[in-house]
Formats: C-alpha cells, sequence, structure tokens
C-alpha cells in the first residue's frame, strides 16, 4: 500500500497575520527513505512563534522557508520505515520533521524519545524547546539567585509558565503577566505564582510597582513592546532583562517598536542579552537531568492546547497571536 502524504506549504510570505492562502495543502505519494535515512510518521507538530520569523526573508539565526517549501516545525512521531542502524521502526523520535503527514529524513537531529516517560506533545512543550528556553533562559542569560523577583511576560505560555515554575522552584519570587482573568488566576492557582498581572485589563505599571515591592531582579521578555518598555523602568539594581523574544512584533517586524526606556539599563547598571536555546544543544542533558525529577515530584506542571488535523494548520498558527490557547499549543496530525 502506497502511503499518501498531506504537507504543509509556504506558497507567499505573510504580510501581518498569517492568512490560509499563505499556504497550499498538497498531497502525494510517500517516497522510501534512502540509505541513511528514516521515514517518520508525524503525531503531534508545535506551533511556535518563532516560525513566523521563518516565513519572512532576512537575515536570521535560521535560513527562511522557502516558497514551494514545506513549512518548517518541530514534531514527533513514529518511525513507519528506516534504513538507519540507529532508528528501528516503532522508536518514537522528535525533531525538525515539518507540517506534514509524513517526513522522510536524516539522522541529523531526530531524537529517539520514550513516550512511558510522558505523553508525546510533553517532548514538544516542557520536554521541548520551550523547557529548554526557560530553563537556561532564566538560569544562564537571566543568572537567578535565591530571592530575586522574577517577572515574566507571555507567562501562561510555553516557555513563560516554565520560567515562574523554575523560578519558584529555586527560592524566586514569580510574577507573571498574561492576557486576560483567566490565565492569570491559572498562573497563582495552578502554577503557584506569586502574583499575576493582566495586561489587558490591568495597569500594569502600577501592578509591577504592587506586586514587585523590591522591583524586577529578572525581567524575563517573551514579548517585547510596551511591555518591555515598561518592565525597563521597574529594574532593581543589577537586574537582568533577558530577551528571549517579542512576539508582540512579529507580525510587523519591519517596523519593530524599539525600547524607548533602555537607559534605565543605566540608572539600574543591568545589562540586556538576547540568546538563541540552539546555543545550548550540548548542555541539554543538564536541563533534562533537573527537569525530570521535578515533573515526576509534581513540582513543574503544564498545559497543552491541541488543535486536531493538519489542515487547520493556519487557524491554529493564529492562536499564537490572538492568545485563544493555554499552555504549550500542538497541533494533532
Ligand atoms: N530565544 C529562543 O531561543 C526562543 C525559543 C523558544 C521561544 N522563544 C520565544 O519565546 C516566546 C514565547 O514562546 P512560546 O512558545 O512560549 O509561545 P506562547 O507563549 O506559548 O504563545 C504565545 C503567547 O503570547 C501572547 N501574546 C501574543 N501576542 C501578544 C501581544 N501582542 N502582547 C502580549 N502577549 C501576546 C499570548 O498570550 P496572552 O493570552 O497572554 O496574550 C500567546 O498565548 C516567543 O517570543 C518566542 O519567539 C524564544
Amino acid at each position: 500500500m502506497t502511503r499518501q502524504n498531506t504537507q504543509v506549504v509556504l506558497v507567499r510570505r505573510p504580510e501581518g497575520m498569517v492568512r490560509p492562502d499563505d499556504f497550499e495543502l498538497r498531497e502525494l505519494p510517500v517516497a522510501d527513505p534512502d540509505e541513511g535515512e528514516v521515514l517518520v510518521e508525524t503525531a503531534y507538530i508545535s506551533l511556535d512563534p518563532a516560525m513566523r520569523g521563518w516565513m519572512r526573508e532576512g537575515r536570521s539565526y535560521v535560513q527562511p522557508v522557502g516558497l514551494g517549501e514545506v513549512m518548517r516545525a518541530g514534531a514527533v512521531g513514529r518511525v513507519v520505515a528506516s534504513r538507519n542502524p540507529g532508528f528501528a521502526e516503532g522508536d518514537h523520535v522528535t525533531g525538525v520533521l515539518g507540517v506534514q503527514r509524513y517526513a522522510c529524513v536524516g539522522e541529523r537531529g531526530l531524537h529517539k524519545i520514550d513516550p512511558s516517560m510522558a505523553p508525546l506533545p510533553a517532548y514538544l512543550g516542557v520536554l521541548g524547546a520551550p523547557g529548554l528556553t526557560a530553563y537556561f533562559g532564566l538560569l544562564e542569560v537571566g543568572a537567578l539567585e535565591e530571592g530575586d523577583t522574577v517577572l515574566v511576560s507571555g507567562a501562561a505560555g510555553a516557555v513563560g509558565s516554565v520560567v515562574g515554575q523554575i523560578a519558584k522552584i529555586r527560592g524566586a519570587r514569580a510574577v507573571g503577566i498574561a492576557g486576560g482573568p483567566e490565565k492569570c488566576a491559572h498562573l497563582v492557582e495552578q502554577l503557584g505564582f506569586d502574583a499575576a498581572i493582566d495586561y489587558k485589563n490591568d495597569d500594569v505599571r502600577a501592578r509591577i510597582k504592587a506586586t514587585c515591592p523590591s522591583r524586577v531582579n529578572v525581567y524575563f521578555d517573551n514579548v517585547g513592546g510596551e511591555l518591555l518598555d515598561i518592565a525597563l523602568t521597574q529594574l532593581a539594581m543589577r537586574a537582568r532583562v533577558v530577551i528571549c523574544g517579542a512576539i508582540s512584533q512579529y507580525n510587523n517586524l519591519e517596523q519593530t517598536r524599539g525600547p524607548k526606556n533602555y537607559l534605565s539599563l543605566l540608572v539600574a547598571r543591568a545589562r540586556m542579552e538576547g540568546f538563541v536555546i540552539f546555543d545550548y544543544a550540548p548542555r541539554y542533558g543538564e536541563a533534562f537531568a533537573e527537569m525530570g525529577p521535578w515533573l515526576a515530584q509534581g513540582k513543574l506542571t503544564y498545559r497543552e492546547t491541541v488543535v486536531e488535523g493538519i489542515e487547520n494548520f493556519v487557524p491554529a498558527f493564529q492562536r499564537l497571536f490572538t492568545g485563544e490557547k493555554l499552555g504549550k499549543l500542538v497541533l494533532k496530525v
């Protein structure tokens, strides 16, 4: 029986929010793997804000996705045919498999995962790039110290929710910024944040002052724009501002809003530093060694929003920007 692939192909560079006609759904027979390759049937596809950047031309930390190419994405799946001695049929794997039902890939960047340790989508969230980003971003770039006050934006998302929880585990205070009362309640009641700020309804500056009376030692920024500007005015001496992302700007990177209040760095003798998680690849094992037990002990919890159907890629992806999701957003194939 010939397997049939379904691929989501980028056919136009999006302007602003992605639209259905920026992509085409392509059906084609699946080719057999070549020597050294494996054929993976994808189960869950990761939807990440960074993918919006990969759709545009211009200098970045990776090549843009070419027009006519399958949209790049991390995913988890099961090996259904292998011509690589390192992988056997039935193995579960994670890697950059793309938005498609089947991916024929080499071993580079492909990792075996154990579905008996955690459900498959967890390997795209808390045990995937977002969890690692939270871990190294907070502990290494943010140089977290016990007793610090950590303020994190995008706090109910895949990265932000882990940042706040690691801060608490390591003896810091955690204050999260998220959109809407439900997400804010979730942060405090389920994830153990000390306080939450609803950027859609609260006076953010006043709430930071109220919830961070000793000011902010680490501002972990996932959002950029106005929230970054406000947070800069609330830094403690020698604060660290971690530039993880700027989702508020991704749909209009041509006119990025820069940090107007950057001189607050001078006043607070603070530093602001960006990072890309891939640079920490040789050290991922350190993160898993700590985060695995935290998960097993229930100190670290996570939520997922699962959208079904590869044909729903565009409306699902849009939810990253509208905020209609909680925790890690994944597409179930
Ligand atoms: N540096 C790295 O290596 C690295 C690696 C992974 C991720 N990242 C970055 O980390 C950030 C978070 O990624 P994630 O995967 O965890 O995504 P996510 O937080 O799970 O999803 C995005 C969230 O951003 C919020 N948001 C969207 N537009 C916003 C706006 N205009 N203002 C304020 N909040 C807005 C929404 O939540 P609300 O409902 O709260 O608005 C939405 O749920 C992104 O900026 C991403 O690019 C960086």
